[in-house]
């Protein structure tokens, strides 16, 4: 058995090996990357061009979920920027936090450290940034979310959290467990 192993092990190495980091196979690909150069004569990135300008509000780079914590949030708490947030919402956390974000999810009651309830105190007296930080850098467990939705799209789920989630808490508290 011992050696049986060993011979699957061995005869595995090399595909392992040559498969490594496993965590860029995917991204490694013939696809043209993002301002990437499709001109093989000229390879590397695309230059911009003459007298472009960077257009100023659409990136927010914030080195970690401290810098985060401080952030004003840009987006108004308005029904669209609310019914955008209530949409990602669904799509990306209610798995984990519920339908009403009280930490009741269907994957969340799988994990060991279960997912908090967005409605209690502690969620409710962060700041709009913390949040926003959160779903940029995630947590222990939690994913992040800093490439699936971008920046504004976070502030719309900042949005939808403090205005439905926390608002729902405040008009029907859940008994403390
Ligand atoms: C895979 C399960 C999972 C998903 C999906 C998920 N979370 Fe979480 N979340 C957790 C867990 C578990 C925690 C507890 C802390 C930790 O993991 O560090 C948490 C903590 C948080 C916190 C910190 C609350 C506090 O006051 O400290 C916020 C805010 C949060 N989640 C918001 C969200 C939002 C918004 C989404 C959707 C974009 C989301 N989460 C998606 C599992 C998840």
């Amino acid at each position: 058995m011992k050696r049986l192993s060993l011979a699957v092990l061995l005869s595995l190495t090399p595909v392992v090996a040559q498969a490594w980091p496993w965590s860029q196979d995917m991204a490694n690909q013939v696809s043209t990357k993002p301002q990437e150069s499709v001109d093989p004569a000229n390879p590397g990135m695309t230059v911009f061009p003459k007298r472009s300008v960077p257009v100023p509000g659409t990136t927010t780079i914030v080195k970690d979920s401290a810098a985060a914590e401080k952030l004003k949030n840009p987006v108004p708490a308005d029904e669209k920027s609310v019914a955008t947030g209530a949409r990602l919402f669904e799509i990306y956390c209610v798995v984990c936090h519920g339908k009403e974000g009280r930490g009741d999810g269907l994957v969340g009651a799988k994990l060991a450290l279960r997912p908090y309830d967005l409605s209690a105190a502690q969620t409710r007296e962060r700041s709009d940034g913390f949040i926003w930080g959160y779903l940029t850098f995630g947590g222990a467990v939690m994913p992040t979310y800093g490439n699936d939705l971008s920046p504004t799209e976070r502030w719309h789920v900042v949005n939808y959290v403090r205005k439905v989630v926390q608002r729902a808490q405040a008009a029907a508290p859940v008994a403390k467990k």
